[in-house]
């Protein structure tokens, strides 16, 4: 069987939260252990930079994630784990894709006309809008198809920028001939997406979720807040649409769940429901805790681990880029 390369990015903007985890980072750890996966996992610090211009931040950030990854047990002897700044030809090719990438397929992008609707009550349409933005597709298709990865995990929000790297990657085939996959999106069913501490989608720009490694107390706290309902110990509940329940549901076990299934039917009360979430989410991350505080602490190490994966990622795109250049015509003479 030939191996799926599968590949993601993860933008270094803030701290990996628990929706995070089970949606994405979880999934992904366990297919970097499978042989019949090639894992790109790449930090993609050139992207955090069209909406964080806080240098300090955006380098935090980044040596938060990769601890994340390295915490949770990612394996780097199959996966290719890299900064996307560290492999320049990610960039080179970011140029021959704008040059065969129409403009008016930006101009669909989601993010672009939502940035650009916000601006219709002034009078100006382009206010704040950089582009960076604009081109912002184009670079996550270089990021894809210089890789040329078959599968690409992402959140719903991006399907839109796969399809648009597949329509890139097609342009560029017609013109200058067959150099590329098309990739193909991969969305993580419902079940995997978490909500947040007021019932909504948990995400950072709703400023409701829970930091993945938060220090213990500072879980239980976070647990603690979950928006409930009024219902009194002893009165019956209903799971379904129950923050408490669907997050109990991502990290318990079939037969727990089922336990606790029967305990809202039997009226157990809010504050132990919270007890019994906090119980299980600390025992299931608090090893990976300890071993991200130790990271945090030898940057060195996580350095070295990002430079081993540059120099895997290099041996490929370097060679891949030289063959690309000749295809458009820019060689020796
Ligand atoms: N844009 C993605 C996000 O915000 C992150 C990303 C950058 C990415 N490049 C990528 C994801 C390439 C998949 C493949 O979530």
């Amino acid at each position: 069987m030939t191996q799926a390369t599968v590949l993601t990015g993860i933008t270094t903007t803030g701290s990996p939260h628990l929706g995070n985890y089970v949606g994405a980072i979880k999934p992904a750890i366990i297919a970097s252990k499978d042989a019949n996966v090639r894992p790109f996992y790449f930090l993609a610090d050139y992207h955090a930079l069209i909406k964080c211009q806080q240098p300090e931040l955006v380098r935090q950030s980044s040596l938060e994630i990769a601890a994340t990854w390295l915490a949770l047990g990612l394996d780097t002897n199959n996966a290719v784990f890299y900064r996307q700044s560290d492999v320049p030809e990610i960039m080179e090719l970011t140029w021959l894709l704008t040059c065969v990438t129409a403009k008016g397929l930006m101009n669909r992008a989601h993010a672009y006309k939502g940035a650009i609707a916000a601006n219709e009550v002034g009078n100006d349409i382009d206010k704040g809008i950089n582009m960076g933005l604009f081109s912002y597709p184009i670079l996550m298709a270089a990021d894809i198809l210089m890789f040329n990865a078959n599968k690409v995990p992402v959140g719903k929000d991006q399907i839109q920028h796969i399809e648009m790297a597949r329509d890139i990657a097609s342009r560029f085939n017609h013109i200058y001939g067959k150099h590329f996959v098309l990739p193909e999106a991969v969305v993580a069913d419902n079940a995997a997406t978490l909500l947040g501490l007021d019932g909504r989608k948990m995400s950072k720009s709703y400023n409701n979720t829970i930091p993945l490694f938060a220090p213990e107390k500072k879980l239980r706290k976070l647990i603690n807040k979950i928006k409930t309902n009024s219902l009194l110990p002893d009165e019956a509940k209903d799971p379904t649409n129950c923050t408490l329940f669907s997050t109990y549901q991502a990290f318990a076990k079939p037969d727990e769940l089922e336990a606790i299934r029967q305990a809202y039917a039997d009226g157990i009360a809010w504050g132990e429901m919270k007890k019994i979430l906090f119980t299980e989410i600390n025992q299931q991350v608090a090893p990976a805790r300890e071993r991200y505080e130790e990271l945090l602490n030898n940057p060195d190490h996580i350095e070295a681990e990002l430079q081993a994966g540059a120099v895997k990622a290099r041996a490929i795109s370097a060679e891949f880029i030289a063959k690309l250049r000749a295809a458009v015509g820019i060689a020796r003479l």
